[in-house]
């Protein structure tokens, strides 16, 4: 029998070590590199931050796998078995630039179905956990049911740079959305933008493509709070694969699939 009260408690004395390793960075230079291009960052934290983590889960739960992004279990192609898929600082250009707007995000998962969910904003020590079927709470307290809100009072979490080009799409749907929606806000961290949606501080969040780590977690905490997470096409994620995503409550989610991403008259 998997014992998850010993899991879980082990994450949350994790996620803290680790708190204390990343703000110490801050008083020291960082070793920063670049990946598929010359915005797409890496730092000796993020790779520090990952392999903390690998090593512990890999000595208290040797059986379980483990998806990262900065290189562990890449190779992982069936959902079978316990499998933790983790971004250690998801956000890392604002890591980087800003010292804060990061987060660590793990999810959990059984056989492909959701267990645990962490989305972790190291320098606010506000931690965003999900059991699934057991509900979302937001520092401790529970989070509530994400409420129907429609296009002209939203606030939507979007990358501008998708507003100009993306290949998924009409950049024009994206334009009339963008004008008739309250607001955009652009945070920066995939983890973190779930993480509003889910306390109401946005209404969706779309992201143009998104890898597993980005939303392993964050797909646990929506679903709990009844909101939803497609690909902009409305289809099924994938978990172990990138794609489009979509996050929303149900309405809004519906309103603008039907309204701005249903291409099929095209
Ligand atoms: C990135 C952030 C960003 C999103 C990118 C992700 P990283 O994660 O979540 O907001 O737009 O697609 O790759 O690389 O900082 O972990
Ligand atoms: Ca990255
Ligand atoms: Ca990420
Ligand atoms: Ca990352």
């Amino acid at each position: 029998m998997t014992d998850w009260i010993k899991i879980d408690t082990y994450v949350r004395q994790w996620l803290k070590e680790a708190r204390e390793n990343i703000l110490d960075s801050f008083n020291h230079t960082l070793n920063i590199q670049t990946k598929s291009d010359r915005n797409d960052l890496v730092t000796n934290i993020d790779k520090e931050t990952e392999l903390f983590l690998v090593n512990n889960i890999m000595k208290h739960f040797p059986n379980h796998r483990i998806v990262g992004e900065e290189g562990h279990g890449k190779d992982i192609n069936q959902e079978d078995g316990i499998i933790w898929i983790i971004d250690p600082i998801d956000g890392t250009v604002n890591f980087v630039h800003q010292q804060r707007n990061f987060a660590i995000s793990i999810g959990i998962y059984e056989n492909g179905r959701g267990k645990f969910g962490y989305i972790y904003d190291v320098v606010q020590d506000e931690l965003y956990f999900v059991e699934v079927g057991k509900g979302a709470f937001f520092n401790g307290q529970p989070i509530p049911l994400l409420e129907a809100t429609k296009v002209e009072n939203a606030i939507i979490g979007i990358n501008s740079s998708w507003i100009i080009s993306n290949r998924h799409i009409p950049v024009g749907n994206l334009h009339n959305l963008v004008r008739d929606s309250r607001a955009t806000r652009s945070l920066g961290a995939a983890s973190l933008e779930f993480a509003y949606v889910a306390t109401g501080r946005l209404d969706a969040y779309i992201a143009m493509r998104l890898s597993p780590w980005d939303f392993a977690a964050g797909k646990l905490l929506i679903e709990e709070l009844g909101g939803v997470v497609t690909t902009v096409k409305g289809e099924t994620l994938n978990l172990l694969e990138s794609s489009t995503v979509f996050v929303s409550n149900k309405a809004l989610h519906n309103e603008i699939l039907t309204n701005y991403f249903n291409t099929s008259n095209d």
